[in-house]
């Protein structure tokens, strides 16, 4: 009882793929970035890119493999079409349009789920046993329709969803105290955006919870600020895209964590984004991010965080927008 408490089981067991092989859909910065921190990491030594530019691919795949002594000697699938994905353990869904620097990540939603749609059954038709993550944007809204348009259990299809958020949280709170941002503990959770919500409750350094220390922290009667770090946040990635116009090293670093979570059937918790329908009074079928224990061929609990009033609130307005998102969607 005391476990059921703690969080909701899902699903399993599951008829895992063997092997490491992990497609990257999409070869673009972030599904090179993703590859690249896959095998720099030592996570995989098995790679496909898949993209529907054959060239650029072709080009991305040989510009890799020049390195193989030094990262020891992987092998990337050369893709003339789906059927290069075939029995992938893990396929990392990447391909979408990125959106410019006045535009918000639902503001390419539409264009980003045509293609979801469109290459999702193909891939699972190749690997049927795989689990599929997530990262096109909007990662909440593209991983419901990713889920919807190919009916995989939701312990088999999700998104990264807030956890590169909860890293650059845990970053600034360890900027601002002087501390790595591996030891301060904390999660971000809803939407992977604007609507995002920082867990202050859940935030520790060192054993000490700093709401303990400041109650008010990070609400709106907190004099010191520290509201200040969730806007960092959520402006984190829009400051990069201004200038860049995409981000790519931090989102191929998140996914390298999630795969690494699952190939060691680590029983992490991680802040990803899955249905979460019947957690917190949401009504609705809606993807966005809770701490979820990550296992084998995904996620397999969903934790119940006590949350506060003020997260709380919040947490369903999260929900509203990306109901409002999903919504929206043609699937
Ligand atoms: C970011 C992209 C991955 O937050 O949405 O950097």
């Amino acid at each position: 009882h005391f476990r059921e408490c703690l969080f909701k089981k899902l699903g399993g067991p599951h008829d895992t793929q063997p092997g490491r092989k992990v497609t990257i859909a999409g070869a673009g910065a972030v599904g090179m970035a993703c590859a690249m921190a896959l095998l720099c990491k030592g996570v995989t030594n098995h790679v496909a890119l898949f993209d529907d530019q054959k060239e650029w691919a072709a080009a991305e795949r040989l510009d890799m493999l020049h390195g193989s002594m030094f990262i020891n000697n992987p092998r990337i699938e050369q893709c003339n079409g789906v059927a290069a994905t075939k029995d992938s353990r893990l396929v990392v869904l990447t391909a979408g349009n990125r959106p410019k620097p006045n535009e918000t990540r639902l503001d390419v939603a539409q264009k980003t789920a045509d293609i979801v749609k469109a290459v999702m059954p193909a891939l699972l038709e190749q690997s049927p046993k795989a689990t599929f993550i997530v990262v096109s944007n909007h990662a909440d809204v593209m991983a419901w329709v990713a889920r919807k348009v190919t009916n995989l259990p939701y312990e088999r299809c999700f998104s990264t969803g807030c956890h590169l958020d909860t890293a650059r949280f845990r970053l600034f709170i360890g900027q601002l105290l002087g501390i790595a941002a591996r030891s301060v503990h904390g999660y971000v959770i809803g939407e992977h955006g604007g609507s995002s919500v920082p867990l202050w409750s859940t935030v520790s350094v060192g054993g000490v919870r700093l709401q303990e220390v400041l109650p008010v922290i990070g609400t709106e009667n907190d004099p010191m600020y520290w509201s200040a770090v969730h806007k960092d946040v959520v402006e984190a990635a829009f400051r990069v895209i201004a200038v860049k116009g995409y981000t790519n090293w931090a989102i191929g670093l998140t996914v390298a964590d999630v795969v690494s979570a699952i190939f060691e059937d680590s029983h992490r918790v991680l802040t990803l984004s899955t249905n979460v329908q019947g957690f917190c009074a949401v009504k609705d079928e809606v993807f966005m991010s809770v701490p979820c224990v990550v296992s084998a061929h995904g996620i397999s609990a969903i934790c119940r965080p006590k949350l506060s009033d003020w997260e709380k609130n919040r947490f369903l307005k999260s929900a509203q927008t990306l109901l409002e998102a999903q919504c929206s969607i043609k699937v």
